[in-house]
């Protein structure tokens, strides 16, 4: 399996219930596992009952295995101040504010998250995943995230044309002032372009990890709004040439035995009919396999049920460079 793994799939799967049982699993195998969750909500902290921050820490009770978590939205705050402060140091006060006004409107709209959360990921996966030989996600880039894939082609398309209008313009200075080599140095350490530069790099290690060192696994619950929303996201993965490796269905329902026929029992039998003809669908319908089938437990999984939940995950734990 590949360094870095990811769970995605749609709200309350329970992305981070299984990204937390796998962890558990590759620690459990002797593979040195920091598990990354991206949610505020219900988190690393509630599954393993022990609070964490943005940095990793180490699970009580599981060895070799460290927890962290992100939030996006102090990542996009972040961010902004980043940007705000680069600013202020290459354009006028006067338009710092204006600036920031459309810094603002854009932190609101739909995409902004989603960028924030894809930023925060890939900087774990370059500066905390060192000590580590598995980095699980719990959480997966999807539709518009994928697509900031390509970006490193835009850019750098977006970089060539700028350099080539600020050598133009360089060029007619130096001819009006012969022989004064000022403006060169102007070129060289132009700000705007470092800038570019860095994220150009930032979005090639991105492509570069997510296609070579990375595994993604969807989770979906046996119903039809899930089943559907897979059905996209796997062909959201296909349109950039990247690969589901898997599917976990989560939330099954268990079959009531045999002898019994109250009101429960047939509620269950049916139910467990309906999902059975969904996860058919799932098997028959999409090019990943399934490779975890769990059912519902009474109750939230953490503690003993993790490692229940842990050893019916059939996806492997040994490294790369594992022998
Ligand atoms: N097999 C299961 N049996 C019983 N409860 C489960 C099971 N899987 C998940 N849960 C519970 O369902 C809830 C949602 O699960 P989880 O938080 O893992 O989903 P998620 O996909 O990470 O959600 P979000 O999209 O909000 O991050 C949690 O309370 C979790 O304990
Ligand atoms: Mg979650």
């Amino acid at each position: 399996m590949e360094r870095f793994v990811f769970f995605g799939g749609k709200g309350g799967v329970g992305k981070t219930t299984v990204s937390c049982a796998y962890a558990y699993r590759c620690a459990d195998a002797g593979v040195r596992t920091l598990v990354v969750s991206t949610d505020p909500a219900h988190s690393v902290s509630d599954v393993f009952d022990q609070q964490f921050g943005d940095e990793p820490q180490s699970v009580a009770g599981v060895d070799g295995l460290d927890a962290m978590e992100i939030d996006p939205e102090d990542e996009m705050q972040r961010h902004l101040q980043e940007i705000r402060e680069g600013l202020s140091e290459q354009v006028s006060a006067a338009m710092v504010s204006e600036i920031n006004r459309q810094l603002e409107m854009s932190h609101g709209t739909p995409g902004a998250y989603e960028a924030a959360l894809f930023d925060a990921f890939v900087t774990v996966m370059r500066e905390e995943s060192d000590p580590y030989d598995r980095v699980v996600f719990d959480t997966a880039p999807t539709g518009s995230t994928l697509r900031l894939l390509g970006l490193p082609e835009f850019l750098g398309d977006w970089i060539d044309r700028l350099l080539y209008k600020r050598k133009q313009s360089i060029d007619l200075f130096e001819k009006a002032a012969i022989g004064d080599m000022e403006p060169r140095r102007l070129l060289d350490g132009d700000p705007v372009i470092e800038r570019l530069q860095r994220r150009k790099e930032f979005f090639e290690y991105a492509g570069d990890a997510m296609r070579n060192d990375a595994a993604f696994f969807l989770v979906l619950n046996p119903d039809q709004l899930s089943v559907n929303e897979t059905g996209r996201a796997i062909e959201g993965f296909t349109d950039r040439d990247l690969r589901v490796r898997g599917l976990v269905a989560n939330k099954l329902t268990p079959p009531p035995d045999d002898d019994e026929d109250g009101r429960g029992a047939r509620y269950l039998r049916d139910k467990v009919e309906t999902e059975r003809d969904r996860l058919e669908q799932v098997r028959e319908g999409f090019a990943p396999p399934l490779v975890a089938e769990i059912e519902s437990r009474t109750r939230e999984v953490r503690g003993e049920l993790l490692s229940d939940v842990a050893a019916e995950l059939n996806v492997e734990t040994s490294t790369p460079n594992a022998t």
